[in-house]
């Protein structure tokens, strides 16, 4: 039948096109968090390897006006002009409101209205669930150009008090952002993606206030003294499923292609904690230079960690026409994630 057209159509795939993020000038330095809590610097870099985290400013940062300029980094790059965008997938677990999402803000601050947009909500593992979801449907044939967005102000949401250390430490804001397009050639491209969660482990890792599910109103008084709209983690269950969870799935992204950890260029991971990184390392018996880490100049930035740590390690020149790419993720929820791509 040589006028069928499933024989005859040629396959799309996505590829990334363009990278770009943002921070916010405002850097704090680990001895800068002795203001509010009783805590050190060689503790800070022994316990995650963080020397410095960016906080936003108010008044001039906003989660969506990060993504925003992330993005206009990464279309500049791509030589894409933002009218071309067809779909904005949008991660964060901070968004300025709490509906509509920022990937609505963002659209805005763009001047996209009338494109689609989806706010993810998958935690460390948003921008890895962002892009399968780009890629989806552009190998669907729906959109050709998306943009992928991961955007996180976490410093308002951390309890800065000694009490609430072990978790305000770990994280910081940012935003990092891709450009996804379709193409035809099947050699460089995103090769595959793999998503995963387990609910089970949701309380983990948490911010539990304010919540629909309340007896009364969502916010009351009692709410706020219960202090649950802090991030809660259970730092040794976070630790032990991450470890594990990370190496199950880049050995899936790598089995389902019909690849070995030695066949890796580079291993972009979500940037947890170094401790969680280095494990997984030296599990996967890769050396050092493969493993991309920014954590110590950044933090933790959730959703925007991958596509920062991303950028950066093309900015440097660790990523090369040709080379073998693993982003991985694990974060709450429990959710993991990866993609592999060939550069
Ligand atoms: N500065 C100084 N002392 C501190 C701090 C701090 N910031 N935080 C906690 N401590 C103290 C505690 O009070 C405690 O003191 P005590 O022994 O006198 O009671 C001691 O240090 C140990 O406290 P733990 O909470 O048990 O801290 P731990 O050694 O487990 O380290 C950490 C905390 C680093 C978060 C650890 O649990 C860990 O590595 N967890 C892995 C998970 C992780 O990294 N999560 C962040 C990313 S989440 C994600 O992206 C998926």
């Amino acid at each position: 039948m040589p006028n069928d057209p499933f024989i005859n159509m040629t396959p799309i795939y996505s590829k990334i096109t363009g990278l770009g993020f943002y921070v916010p000038d405002n850097i704090v330095m680990n001895d800068d968090l002795k203001q509010y809590m009783d805590t050190s610097d060689s503790w800070i870099q022994d316990r995650t390897g963080i020397k410095q985290r960016r906080y936003f400013t108010f008044g001039k940062d906003t989660n969506a006006s990060m993504g925003a300029a992330a993005s206009r980094n990464a279309l500049d790059r791509a030589g894409v002009a933002p009218a071309n965008v067809d779909l904005i997938v949008y991660a964060t677990i901070t968004p300025d409101y709490y509906f509509p999402g920022s990937a609505f803000l963002m659209q805005r601050e763009l001047g996209l209205e009338g494109i689609a947009v989806i706010d993810v909500r998958q935690q460390c593992s948003g921008f890895v669930y962002a892009l399968s979801i780009a890629d989806q449907f552009i190998k669907g044939g729906m959109y050709k150009t998306v943009l992928v967005v991961g955007s996180e102000i976490q410093s308002s949401l951390l309890n800065k008090s000694t009490e609430g250390r072990n978790v305000a430490v770990i994280f910081g804001d940012g935003a990092g952002a891709a450009v996804v397009q379709a193409t035809t050639d099947p050699e460089h491209r995103i090769l595959s993606t793999h998503l995963h969660a387990d609910g089970r482990h949701a309380e983990d890792l948490m911010v539990k206030d304010p919540g629909s599910s309340r007896d009364g109103r969502w916010l009351t008084e009692a709410t706020l003294a219960a202090g649950d709209y802090n991030v809660s983690m259970n730092g040794n269950a976070v630790f032990k499923h991450a470890v594990v969870r990370f190496m199950e799935v880049i050995n899936e992204a790598l089995d389902a292609n019909g690849y070995t950890a030695n066949d890796l260029d580079l291993l972009v991971p979500h940037q947890a904690n170094i401790r969680i990184s280095e494990y997984v390392r030296q599990q996967m018996n890769l050396p050092a230079e493969k493993v991309f880490n920014n954590i110590q100049k950044y933090g933790n930035t959730t959703a925007a960690s991958i596509p920062i740590a991303l950028t950066e390690a093309h900015e440097e020149g660790h990523i090369q026409p040709g080379n073998l790419i693993c982003l991985a993720a694990f974060g709450s929820g429990f959710t993991w994630a990866s993609a592999l791509i060939r550069w």
